[in-house]
């Protein structure tokens, strides 16, 4: 019986980088080898992406030298989290994966799988992408799972568009994949779709990736006092919580 969703089984572990380049290194490192183990026993290999700035050398090195060695045939992009913009939107989690990957590797349309937001509301594309997953997955007799999500973390100890004033962690989701949410008035654009802690934790492993002096409190706050107000802290993967930090986000060095 696998692990339930939102049954991480192993503590999380925290793996620290000097900067953001060698944490990037090593999660492109991590990602290609995972993806290769899952497609060699004979599984498509899913993907839920980060939006946000963080991720963006990453996906530089995935679509370079690095990514010569994934699985791309077998490989399906998605998006945990999107503003309610156009694609081709300065602020789109879609147009910053376009730019620094898509265009440098060739998937099929078929195996990339972004939020839609030429729809009339966050809450109609919502609907519409959790209608895709939920098709995808039992389409492919898979359980309802990625294999891998890539997170971010706010100042705030948000994560996904999981806000802290919306208490995600309150509202049981467990029948709720995606949800369309309007952010909190210092986060623009606000009106956003997102994947759900419920969606979150049905990933077999979930990576997020932190850097910067200005996540030092929120990386703190998640991973030492596991801070109930901070969505970040309930996000339970099946299998591994890695946190990939960098030395300014955390100083002391904490593993
Ligand atoms: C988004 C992300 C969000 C992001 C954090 C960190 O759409 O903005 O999903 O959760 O990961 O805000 O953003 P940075 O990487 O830019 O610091």
């Amino acid at each position: 019986m696998p692990p339930q969703p939102g049954e991480s089984v192993s503590p999380p572990e925290i793996h620290s980088y000097e900067n953001l380049t060698a944490l990037s290194e090593a999660a492109a490192r991590e990602i290609v080898g995972d993806a290769r183990e899952t497609v060699d026993r004979g599984n498509e290999y899913t993907i839920a992406l980060a939006g946000g700035s963080t991720p963006q050398p990453l996906y530089e090195l995935l679509a370079g030298e690095e990514g010569k060695r994934m699985p791309w045939e077998k490989t399906h992009l998605f998006w945990g989290d999107e503003r309610f913009v156009p694609h081709d939107h300065p602020a789109s989690n879609y147009r910053l994966v376009e730019e620094s990957l898509l265009e440098e590797i060739e998937l099929t349309e078929g195996q990339v799988h972004p939020i839609p937001t030429d729809v009339e509301s966050p809450e109609r594309a919502a609907e519409i992408y959790e209608a895709m997953l939920r098709d995808f997955f039992s389409y492919r007799d898979r359980e309802l799972t990625f294999d891998l999500v890539l997170l971010g973390l706010g100042e705030d100890g948000h994560t996904a568009s999981l806000f802290p004033e919306d208490r995600p962690h309150e509202k049981p989701d467990e029948d709720t994949w995606v949800r369309g949410v309007r952010a909190p008035d210092r986060h623009r654009p606000r009106e956003r779709v997102t994947l759900t802690l419920s969606a979150l934790g049905t990933a077999w492993d979930v990576f997020f990736l932190v850097a910067g002096a200005n996540k030092r409190e929120a990386f703190h706050r998640v991973t030492q006092e596991e801070d109930p107000e901070l969505p970040a802290t309930h996000v339970r993967p099946r299998r591994r919580l890695v946190w990939l930090v960098d030395q300014a986000a955390n100083p002391s060095g904490i593993v």
